[in-house]
């Protein structure tokens, strides 16, 4: 099945889909992205996406590459011709091509790219096992509510965790407390039952899968705090789980080898996947 991407207005082969070595996200990491997961012929929280995409692009002054029902109309067009029933489709917005200079460049125009990776779905052994993360200092910058695509940190903490035999490192601040994973939300449920996540500011980003996860919470009453929480507390954790819009609800079951309980994914961990892929298959396909 050939695969393609979206290059600002061309649909091209993805071996072939290129940009400018003068692109200000090649040279400054100067550019925002969003990946949505297409489930079963559905774009999750599409909307949601693009409302924090344009939050992103709001905050760093720069402008949508089209208006965002062209965007739309593009996304489903890129999703359409690569015919994948599951997979990620990923959007990035840059500052566009302009000479290399720090400052905003006059008249630039923003680039737009668009994939579409197929992904095999959901594997079950690890919500029925687990994965294990560990904790590393955070060093990233302060607005991490940006969906920047300089993801240099994320990267190291995410080969750090691989080279420990890790699914995911959990990033704790100059204090102590968890911010959030190098591509996920944290969260625990403490001995009390309560679960908890660290307050949305600019200190990790809003995830929309984090949002999806407080509504389905109430749903199930399960009592929820938005608060920061240290590792220390996760290690006395009841139940662990991270979140992402690939891997939506993912019990962890061990933190920097300190078993979490009894090292078997927690019953509200379980019970809020169930409700996450029960939420993605009714919604609606897109057309
Ligand atoms: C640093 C970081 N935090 C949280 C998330 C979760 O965001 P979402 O649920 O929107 O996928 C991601 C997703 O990639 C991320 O990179």
């Amino acid at each position: 099945m050939p695969r393609i991407a979206y290059v600002n207005g061309a649909y091209v082969d993805h071996r072939d889909a290129v940009v400018h070595v003068e692109d200000r996200g090649y040279q400054f990491a100067d550019g925002v992205y969003e990946v949505i997961h297409l489930f079963r012929h559905r774009l999750i929280d599409e909307e949601p996406h693009l409302d924090r995409l344009d939050r992103s692009l709001r905050e760093l002054d720069m402008a949508w590459p089209m208006g965002r029902s062209a965007l739309r109309i593009a996304m489903r067009e890129v999703v359409r011709q690569n015919r994948y029933a599951t997979g990620l489709l990923y959007i990035q917005v840059t500052r566009g091509v302009a000479p290399r200079d720090h400052k905003f460049p006059r008249n630039g125009r923003s680039s737009v790219v668009m994939t579409v990776r197929p992904v095999p779905e959901y594997p079950d052994e690890m919500r029925d096992n687990g994965v294990d993360v560990i904790t590393i200092e955070d060093m990233r910058w302060t607005r991490r509510d940006i969906k920047s695509i300089s993801l240099l940190p994320n990267v190291l903490g995410k080969q750090a965790a691989a080279a420990a035999g890790a699914y995911e490192a959990w990033m704790y601040d100059t204090d102590g407390f968890i911010t959030e994973g190098t591509s996920s939300n944290a969260w625990i449920i403490t001995g009390d039952g309560t679960l908890l996540t660290r307050p949305a500011s600019h200190d990790i980003l809003r995830g929309i899968t984090r949002q999806e996860i407080i509504k389905l919470a109430e749903e199930l009453d399960i009592p929820f705090e938005e608060r920061k929480f240290t590792r220390e507390e996760t290690y006395a954790a009841r139940e662990a789980f991270l979140s992402n819009s690939s891997h939506f609800v993912t019990p962890v079951t061990k933190i920097d080898d300190r078993v979490i309980a009894n090292g078997e994914p927690g019953s509200l961990s379980t019970a809020l996947h169930a409700r996450y892929v029960e939420f993605m298959s009714d919604y609606p396909k897109f057309s």
